[in-house]
């Protein structure tokens, strides 16, 4: 952990009674000059850090971006995702930057941030609106022991901990459409793209990239899709802290990456079912060049979707777009 991140740690764990100079210079290892230097620092890019000759040092207000360190201080806890982090200003899509970083070898884990992306990119090669500050727009590198096949496994997983994340901070109740989006009364709110590289029985790494729309205003949609995307802000009608809610949603990532590892997916797979809008529902699913039609009765094992057709068969979709359709 940097400096600045151990800074911050020991701020939130002081909380009101504070930390003095000498303190954090003893912890850190470094002169009460140089904890004086870091403080200004972060001052400077919008922390709130109030000082008194007798209570020390004192967070009192965080800003409203992103910061690595920031994060990183907050993450202690976490097994893989989240060890490291990186946030940049503006990037062409963060899933770029993960794949770049996975073809150099990086463990997994590392979690790349953007506060906003040019080239954002959301399944079947659509585009994703990601301005600044409005968002989370962030790609975890994945190393995971299980086979290509399994990967909508890391999919139904993401979903699942985003659903908590979001009512944890939100108190908000969200749901998800198979296999990725998450949604509000029928409006889409977060999105999930999973990319991949493997062989066929091997996989060498997974870009999950996740977009969620925090603090949107409905102006700020492009007029095309006001009417099917949502955001927390417009639903629950407050301006919601996005490093408590990047926080929260890479715990519970962290969690339920341990579950799948340890091989208790039936565990994800019973909280995705309770919180998911598709099953039960007559859909229409396009799979490739196909369109099938027919009720989506559960998922498998692995993650794919059970269809039963109009005519009967029980079809598994490994991935496809589902629309809504009246039974
Ligand atoms: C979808 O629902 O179509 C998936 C949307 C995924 C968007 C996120 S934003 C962060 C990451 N970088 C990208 O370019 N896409 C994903």
């Amino acid at each position: 952990m940097t400096i600045d991140a151990r800074i911050l740690s020991a701020l939130r764990t002081a909380e009101e009674s504070g930390v003095s100079g000498a303190e954090l210079a003893h912890t850190l290892g470094i002169s009460r000059a140089a904890v004086w230097a870091r403080i200004e620092e972060l001052r400077a890019v919008g922390f709130g850090i109030e000082a008194s000759p007798h209570e020390g040092y004192r967070l009192v207000s965080v800003p409203n971006a992103l910061f690595a360190d920031d994060l990183l201080s907050r993450l202690q806890s976490s097994q893989v995702i989240g060890r490291d982090i990186k946030v940049f200003h503006e990037t062409t899509s963060t899933n770029d930057v993960v794949e770049r970083l996975a073809r150099d070898g990086v463990k997994e884990g590392m979690v790349i941030f953007a506060e906003s992306q040019t080239k954002g990119r959301g399944r079947l090669g659509r585009q994703w609106i990601s301005p600044a500050g409005k968002g989370l727009w962030f790609s975890i590198l994945l190393r995971p022991p299980i086979q290509p096949l399994e990967a909508p496994k890391l999919t139904i997983a993401a979903a699942t901990s985003l659903v908590r994340a979001i009512r944890a901070v939100t108190g908000f109740n969200v749901e998800i459409k198979w296999p990725n989006d998450i949604v509000v009364r029928g409006k889409k709110l977060a999105g999930i793209l999973t990319e991949m590289s493997a062989e066929l029985d091997r996989i060498h790494y997974i870009i999950l990239g996740i977009g969620l729309d925090v603090n949107f205003d409905a102006g700020d949609f492009p007029e095309e899709v006001r009417e099917i995307a949502t955001s927390l802000k417009l639903e629950t009608g407050s301006t919601i802290n996005r490093a408590d809610l990047a926080v929260k949603a890479l715990e519970e990532l962290d969690h339920d990456y341990r579950r799948l590892r340890e091989g208790a997916f039936d565990e994800i797979i019973n909280e995705w079912e309770s919180h998911c809008s598709t099953l039960g529902k007559t859909i229409e699913v396009q799979t490739g060049p196909h369109q099938l039609k027919g009720r989506a009765e559960a998922l498998d094992s692995s993650g794919a979707l059970l269809l039963r057709t109009q005519h009967g068969h029980l079809e598994r979709i490994l991935a496809g777009d589902v629309t809504l359709r009246r039974s």
